[in-house]
């Protein structure tokens, strides 16, 4: 028998499992192509993916893709989809940007590695420099090495062991970050695999917007730093209050810690990040995903002062391995790219597209959401928009991990992606790129609007 219960998302659970079987069934059906492929991998590659999380998109088994261009994917059964997962921000300027391939080709003949630095590297690094107020800058291959060697330096530059960070957050493959508040008190996540250190003793966790929790937490007067998004992205979307970054490095001032923004995905506000854009200070930052048109790299910059702290941390260090960089970070392919991103790609007019284009899809979000009158709420931050299954705007990582609803979740992203439109896999995260048009925003809208009325009509 139906039953008619609503959840605390609006929509009933029976709803939710008919529309996953139905959207199942649909996507087994039009997919052979992907389904052949996926029954081959699975003896050659653990889990039948090459890794094991492309296994945590919703459908039956993974979508295989035959090519990507701008915003549009086509899957190996020559089905075309609107891309607005755009490799959860790694092809935010689109996929193949025609400046970041030229410039790949180019480099591809003068060479890929070389352990020296070549002229790109600085051109990159003098951009970088302009754009975000921040003087010195390294580089990394992926934001997760990043920020894994910014809490290496931080630690050796001011001398402190403890880190902290906010409840819910997401910086990466990073350990040091896995450390959740579970009813007020800090707990190792679970899920991370063969860890054998306790995080808790130096990493210290306490709830976004909630300046006397952060207070209190750098009293002792022992955190290095404070690594943070500006605003939190992966726990679904939470902003900051309004005076909450101005206050809270008012504290790290008085305590003598640093502020470390990660802005691998808050990159979509603009050309010197969310930072930049509301004329914040932080003492470091970290860049991914996006800063090489699509192609593995990173980077992260530092103020005057902490850069010199680091450099003398350094320099008084016996000889050997600092435990920072690997061989191919800052290759001569990567450099290349990042230089050609940086000059074409994030340059003002290119973000006032995307800005306007994702305000298109945010507005839109929020019509179909109120003509199903479903008690959900969407927040945008420049390229980047999402709605969230509760009627406020959640304030901290717990509140946004209390409005998640994995099963709808899920059975909402399939439906959209037989519908030919795609979204992030995690979260309910959309993201706009140069070459996404006011039709593509206006195909999802549409394709949510059908969803919606599957699920509570
Ligand atoms: C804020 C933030 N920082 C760092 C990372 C890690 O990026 P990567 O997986 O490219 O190392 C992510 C990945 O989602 C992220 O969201």
């Amino acid at each position: 028998m139906r039953t008619t219960t609503l959840a605390s998302t609006g929509v009933a659970a029976d709803r939710v499992r008919a529309l996953t079987e139905a959207e199942r069934a649909r996507y087994v059906g039009r997919n052979p192509t992907s389904q052949a492929l996926a029954q081959r991998a699975a003896e050659h590659l653990m889990f039948g993916v090459p890794l094991h999380w492309m296994n945590d998109w919703a459908t039956p088994f993974p979508l295989h893709v035959a090519a990507a261009r701008g915003a549009r994917l086509t899957d190996v059964d020559g089905q075309e989809r609107i891309d607005f997962c755009l490799g959860d921000t790694g092809a935010m300027f689109g996929h193949s940007p025609p400046a970041v391939t030229a410039a790949l080709q180019a480099q591809a003949a003068r060479g890929l590695t070389t352990m020296l630095p070549g002229e790109d590297a600085l051109a990159a690094a003098e951009m970088l420099a302009e754009r975000f107020g921040l003087p010195r800058w390294q580089f990394a291959m992926t934001a997760s090495d990043a920020n894994r060697f910014v809490l290496r330096w931080l630690r050796a530059a001011t001398g402190r062991e403890v880190v902290l960070v906010f409840n819910g957050c997401y910086h990466g493959t990073v350990d040091d970050v896995f450390v959740d508040l579970v009813d007020g008190r800090p707990r190792q996540r679970a899920s991370l695999l063969g860890q054998v250190h306790d995080l808790t003793a130096s990493t210290r966790v306490v709830e976004f917007n909630d300046l006397e929790a952060l207070a209190a937490a750098l009293a002792p007067g022992d955190v290095a730093c404070v690594l943070a998004e500006p605003v939190m992205t992966n726990v679904g979307m939470v902003l900051p209050d309004p005076g909450f970054w101005p206050q809270a490095i008012e504290l790290l001032h008085r305590h003598g810690t640093k502020l470390v923004l990660d802005e691998t995905h808050t990159i979509s506000s603009g050309p010197g990040g969310y930072a930049r854009g509301q004329g914040l200070q932080p003492d470091g930052v970290v860049l991914g995903k996006p800063l090489g048109g699509g192609m593995p790299c990173a980077a992260y910059g530092f103020s005057a002062d902490l850069a010199a702290q680091a450099e003398a941390a350094k320099r008084a260090a016996p000889p050997g391995h600092s435990g920072i960089g690997t061989t191919l970070s800052a290759n001569l392919l990567a450099m290349a790219a990042m230089r050609a991103a940086l000059r074409e790609l994030m340059t003002p007019p290119v973000y006032a597209g995307l800005h306007a284009r994702c305000a298109r899809l945010a507005d839109g979000l929020r019509a179909v959401i109120a003509r199903h009158a479903l008690p959900w709420c969407v927040t945008q931050v420049g390229a980047r928009c999402e709605f969230q299954f509760c009627n406020v705007p959640p304030r901290n990582g717990s509140e946004a991990a209390a409005a998640m609803d994995e099963a709808l979740e899920r059975a909402i992203h399939l439906a959209l992606l037989n519908r030919g439109v795609m979204i992030t896999p995690f979260h309910n995260m959309m993201l706009i790129c140069p070459d996404t048009s006011a039709a593509d925003v206006d195909r999802l809208l549409a394709a949510f609007d059908e969803v919606l009325g599957l699920l509570v009509d």
